[in-house]
């Protein structure tokens, strides 16, 4: 299995399969994807390197992410060949879900196991507010969509946002009274291009895990390496909170993922580095190239990131590398 010098071991790769968004989340890319000419993206044969590579390297779930992985049209052939590749037993989607209600179906039957979709808001008009679109019902159905064809693993994404979805907490909390899924509340990450952003309206995740203790939420305990977010049940819920605290202490001390750029570049955390390429080793099909290079390239993994310092290294946005 992988590991890294200070032994966390990862069995958990974040694959980037496009950065290119069709929403303008206003904390992550408000003036929408600004494309600077041609996008090499890695293809259907360079994926099946990478992926038969990690499979072989001990990794058993992959996550598909973007910018939103539902523009590229090889998305159901990317699932597909996850699935049926030896060793890999999970298969994971995080979306926007623009076109969930109308490929969930296809998507399931090419394997997907998990489910990740952002819904910021429950509200239309504050779900149009911070996303720019009106998509909120479709996705809502899709969602009920994924339950009916037996998706256990559904989790929503809420970034909180101080000035935004923040006083909505308890709407979401009403929401999964009688639901089975997981709401997620991802504390607002700084990046290079949302500064002023992230100033007026970063709320502090440990101020939500309070209110949750308060309210008779209980923490769930979780093996070693089952990733950083923190989980939460109570008794008069069917569903559950997931808190992403990335400014917490020890955040990355759980951390049991690597990711991978939709350029193909290998990067071992989300703020920081330039990226490690693979392409020439993924362009020539070389296997056993592509598997010596990621192994050789964990030896740099640093610690941890350095966002309570403020420093985010080259990260403009998160639809950069996929979140
Ligand atoms: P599961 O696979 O269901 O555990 O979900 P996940 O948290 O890995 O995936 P998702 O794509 O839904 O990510 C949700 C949020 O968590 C995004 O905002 C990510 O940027 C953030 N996140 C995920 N992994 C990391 C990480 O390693 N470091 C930091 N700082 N944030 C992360
Ligand atoms: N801070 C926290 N979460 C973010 N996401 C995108 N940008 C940020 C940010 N700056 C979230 C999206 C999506 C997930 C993949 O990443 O809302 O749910
Ligand atoms: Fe697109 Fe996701 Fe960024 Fe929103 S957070 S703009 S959906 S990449």
């Amino acid at each position: 299995m992988l590991s890294d010098e200070i032994g966390r071991q990862f069995q958990y790769l974040r694959l980037s399969i496009t950065d290119v968004c069709n929403f303008k989340c206003n904390y992550c890319l408000p003036e929408g994807y600004d494309c600077d000419g041609e996008r090499d993206f890695l293809s259907m044969p360079e994926f099946t390197t990478l992926v038969q590579a990690f499979a072989q390297l001990g990794m058993k779930k992959i996550r598909l992410t973007g910018g939103e992985p539902g523009l590229r049209r090889e998305l159901t052939d990317i699932i597909h060949l996850c699935s049926r590749t030896e060793g890999i037993e999970q298969v994971a989607l995080t979306t926007n879900g623009f076109n969930l209600e109308t490929h969930i179906e296809q998507w399931v039957g090419a394997g997907l196991t998990a489910l990740n979709v952002s819904v910021d808001s429950l509200d239309p008009r504050l779900f149009h507010a911070i996303t720019g679109h009106q998509k909120l019902q479709s996705i809502l159905r899709g969602l009920e969509r994924a339950e009916q064809l037996g998706l256990k693993k559904i989790k929503l994404n809420a970034v909180l946002l101080k000035q935004f979805n923040y006083h909505q907490l308890d709407d979401y909390l009403a929401w999964i009274k009688t639901r089975n899924v997981t709401i997620r509340f991802i504390e607002l990450m700084e990046t290079l291009d949302n500064q002023t952003f992230f100033d007026e309206n970063h709320i502090s995740g440990e101020k939500i895990q309070q209110y949750l203790l308060q309210q008779g939420w209980n923490e769930v305990i979780k093996p070693p390496f089952s990733g950083p977010a923190v989980e939460f049940y109570h008794n008069d819920y069917v569903g559950r909170i997931g808190l992403i605290m990335p400014y917490s202490k020890d955040f990355c001390a759980q951390c049991n993922r690597l990711r991978m750029s939709a350029t193909g570049k290998l990067h071992l955390c989300l703020f920081g580095e330039e990226g490690i390429d693979l392409r020439p080793q993924l362009r020539n099909g070389d296997l056993i190239g592509t598997s010596e290079a990621i192994e050789a390239a964990l030896f740099d993994k640093n610690k941890a990131h350095q966002l309570s310092q403020r420093i985010v290294g080259q990260t403009r946005h998160l639809a950069m590398l996929g979140g």
